[in-house]
């Protein structure tokens, strides 16, 4: 079920006491009434970023929180992704992030994500795929059994 939990904000003019504007603002858009009777809707935008405990990541996560997008920082440690939440605080940028495990290449991992953001928001206008999985090819077939052998399919 998509999160729709809303929140009415009205904004004073502090001399008179008047309402200037009501903001209606909801998880999954926000709709803005001005004094004079106009209203629209601005959608939030949802984005993931892979492999977002540091670097690159982080700070692309930063930017998008910035901009008012609900960012998922995910990250294939916990701990390392709890972490770099726990940094965004100080930037007064917690409310537009949360943390989801994600090991990009750990099918189980990215199926528990696609399942997650379905049933949270619904949709995913953002995937920045940040996490580089380094790749090699091996044309000796005994080695390639050895690495298979010693290491799986995946790293
Ligand atoms: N920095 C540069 O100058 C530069 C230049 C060109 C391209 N890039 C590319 O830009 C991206 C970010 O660079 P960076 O410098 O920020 O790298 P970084 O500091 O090494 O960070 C890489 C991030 O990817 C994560 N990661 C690695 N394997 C993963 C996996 N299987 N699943 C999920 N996350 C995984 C790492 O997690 P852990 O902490 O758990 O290892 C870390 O959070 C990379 O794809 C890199 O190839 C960087």
């Amino acid at each position: 079920m998509v999160e729709k939990s809303c929140e009415k904000i009205r904004e004073r003019d502090e001399v008179k006491g008047k309402v200037l504007r009501i903001t209606i603002r909801c998880t999954s858009q926000f709709r803005l009434e001005t004094e004079d009777g106009r209203s629209y809707t601005k959608f939030v935008r949802y984005a993931v970023v892979t492999g977002a405990n540091k670097g690159i990541g982080l700070e692309i996560v930063r930017q998008l929180a910035s901009a008012g997008i609900k960012v998922v920082l995910t990250s294939r440690n916990q701990q390392r992704g709890l972490q770099a939440l726990e940094t965004l605080k100080a930037s007064g940028l917690s409310h537009l992030v949360l943390f989801h495990q994600l090991d990009v290449a750990d099918a189980t991992s990215v199926t528990s994500l696609a399942g997650f953001i379905k049933s949270k928001f619904g949709k995913l206008d953002i995937l920045i795929n940040n996490a580089g999985i380094g790749g090699v090819i091996i044309k000796d077939s005994d080695l390639l059994i050895k690495v298979i052998m010693s290491r799986g399919l995946s790293t």
